[in-house]
């Protein structure tokens, strides 16, 4: 088949209640731009939302052409929208003295004289504790339910997977924790004299952590709520790099609400006195959406010309959102 069986605007309706919607995608490819068109369409369909990134590295504020960092911000000329670009470093260093004074706990708890400051350092000098910071901030925002769309402009997929992939491991770990706790905490008491039963802050807040990773997991692989759309050109890479996202994502059981193919060079404005090099491109291009059509077939949801300009300011968005939700 070549051409579109259900598009955007056709999977929005039939999702009523779809309100979390990420976009990932081989670097560069438009998914800050395909962020921000969704949340003004959305915006202008009467929904509260909000247009949200965790990356450490920003977009929005250069999208926008205004300032949406460190808080939700109403968005300039446009009704129902905000923006917020998430202060990760401030969310990373809160997480340290969090952690910190867990830490300093357990040790006391299991009489171990050390400085806790090793501890914190070797718990929290990784990759992993910046993305799980991000991931944080992220399922902080979405429990808050303050708006009724949420549209996430995603790190480079590989992080979002690990993100998403986490709750997985997060949950096994804090399980793993809880146990070893539990164990520790009866022993503690059969030992004890008095029998009374002993506050345990660390119990609590890994209970309330896994509660909170449990309904974050669900809104996540939620079908109805939530929808993770995969940008693409057509070129060899970006291609080959969702269709291995795809898969992670169908592993992980994320919802995959479709493929946006965007950068496609108008074949209407190509004619026999263009120049070679596009005449090229374009026969390149041929190949390459015949290989969408055959491989994402009926999972495409727009086709996004390539325009003559980059796409900055909400006039911008909503002139793509023209080609993005036919
Ligand atoms: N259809 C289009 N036509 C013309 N320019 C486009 C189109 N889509 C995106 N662009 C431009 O391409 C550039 C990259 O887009 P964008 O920043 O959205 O990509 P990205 O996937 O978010 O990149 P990154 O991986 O770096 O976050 C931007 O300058 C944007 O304005
Ligand atoms: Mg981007």
């Amino acid at each position: 088949m070549t051409e579109i069986s259900t598009s955007m605007s056709r999977y929005v309706l039939d999702h009523p209640r779809l309100k979390y919607v990420f976009f990932g995608g081989k670097g560069g490819v438009g998914k800050t731009v395909l962020a921000g068109v969704t949340a003004r369409w959305f915006a202008d369909q009467g929904k509260r939302t909000i247009l949200a990134s965790t990356n450490p590295v920003h977009s929005l504020s250069g999208l926008l052409d205004q300032n949406v960092y460190g808080k939700p911000t109403a968005v300039n000329g446009v009704p129902n929208l905000w923006a917020y670009e998430i202060d990760t470093k401030e969310t990373i260093e809160r997480s340290k003295t969090d952690i910190k004074q867990k830490i300093q706990y357990f040790l006391k708890f299991a009489e171990i004289s050390t400085q806790a400051d090793a501890f914190v350092e070797s718990a929290t000098m990784n990759p992993a504790f910046e993305e799980s910071a991000m991931f944080e901030n992220m399922v902080e925002l979405m429990f808050k339910n303050e708006y009724d769309a949420y549209v996430f402009d995603t790190a480079p997929t590989a992080n979002a997977r690990r993100l998403l992939g986490m709750s997985k491991v997060y949950s096994l770990w804090v399980n793993k924790m809880v146990k070893s706790r539990q164990e520790a905490q009866s022993l503690r008491e059969l030992l004890s004299f008095t029998k009374k039963k002993e506050e345990d802050p660390l119990m609590e807040y890994l209970l309330n952590f896994r509660e909170r990773m449990e309904q974050a997991r669900l809104l996540l692989t939620d079908k109805e709520q939530t929808a993770f759309f995969f940008i693409t050109l057509p070129e060899a890479l970006p291609i080959a790099v969702i269709k291995r996202f795809i898969n992670w994502f169908h592993d992980f059981g994320i919802p995959v609400g479709g493929v946006i193919v965007n950068g496609v060079i108008q074949k209407n404005e190509v004619q026999a006195n263009s120049p070679e090099f596009v005449k090229n491109r374009v026969a390149m291009q041929d190949g390459y959406m015949d290989e969408i059509w055959r491989d994402f077939d009926g999972d495409v949801r727009a086709v996004i010309p390539l325009l003559d300009d980059e796409v900055r300011g909400t006039d911008a968005l909503k002139r793509v959102a023209q080609y993005a939700f036919v």
